[in-house]
């Protein structure tokens, strides 16, 4: 595995100072849906961290939410959000992360989620934990739901379907102390994995936005599960909720 975490930070690193150059430079947007954009950073990114993965391991898979597939065979692949928080990105809100995880045998070995403003590199390695530049994470020890800051968000197709979305957010915005809606999947499960966050739920994400994370959280002492408490699977769940650990089955009630 150490190769891959080389290879990982090397491909975080790259992407960051293309996605730090479009930040303060104009910027071509495309939408790919009614509100949902894409941009030349995403693009740029992308084309960055795979040129890199396909010259080091030329047999694996790639899932990459630029040009990503229905089917998913995660035997050995890599799953790379080579930009999360585009409409961030888009508005100038410094918000936005690089996330990549590689995958091999249906488990999560390797997961990273890089700010690249902040210059904060969060990865976890299967069995050996989570770090923030190095640095040892865990989550937070928070078991009291009205001290608690939760983070959320919204999927792109919420115009179309959104009463179950608000009616939870609801549940949960008057039993806690916050609730943040950042935009940007990714770091938001970093910073649940680092106990900046007490919990984090969505609907509706993709492989992309949360493969890294998932491993982030669990390394770092969380849970993840989808709203029933039932195991996330990549590529099948639709629903997302990450904790850390003490207060999951309290969110997971104001979530049914
Ligand atoms: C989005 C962000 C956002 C979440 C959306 C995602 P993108 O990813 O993670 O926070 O609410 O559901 O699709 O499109 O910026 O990579
Ligand atoms: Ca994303
Ligand atoms: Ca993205
Ligand atoms: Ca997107």
């Amino acid at each position: 595995m150490e190769k891959r975490i080389e290879v990982i930070k090397k491909c975080a690193l790259e992407a960051g100072e293309i996605l730090k150059y479009y930040y303060s430079n104009e910027l071509n947007t495309r939408f790919k849906g009614k509100i949902d954009m894409v941009t030349d950073a995403d693009i740029a990114s992308q084309e960055k961290i795979v040129s890199i993965i396909k010259s080091e391991f030329p047999l694996d898979e790639i899932i990459a939410e630029e040009n990503s597939k229905n089917t998913y065979n995660l035997d050995s692949t890599w799953v790379i959000d080579p930009l999360d928080g585009t409409t961030n990105f888009v508005h100038r809100l410094p918000w936005f992360a690089i996330s990549i995880a590689y995958i091999k045998n249906n488990e999560i070995k390797v997961g990273l989620v890089y700010v690249p403003l902040l210059n904060e590199l969060f990865l976890a390695v299967k069995g050996e934990g989570a770090f923030l530049n190095e640095k040892r994470i865990s989550v937070s020890k928070e078991d009291k739901l009205e001290r608690s800051l939760v983070g959320t968000g919204f999927p792109y197709s919420i115009h179309e379907n959104y009463e179950k979305i608000l009616s939870r957010f609801k549940n949960v915005v008057i039993n806690v102390r916050g609730i943040r809606r950042p935009g940007a999947a990714a770091q938001d499960l970093a910073y649940v994995a680092c106990g900046r966050l007490d919990a984090f739920y969505e609907d509706g994400l993709k492989p992309w936005d949360v493969a890294a994370g998932i491993l982030l959280v669990s390394e770092a002492g969380g849970k993840v599960t989808d709203y029933n408490g039932n195991e996330y699977i990549i590529g099948q769940s639709d629903q997302i909720l990450a904790s850390n650990f003490l207060l999951h089955d309290k969110v997971k009630k104001l979530l049914s």
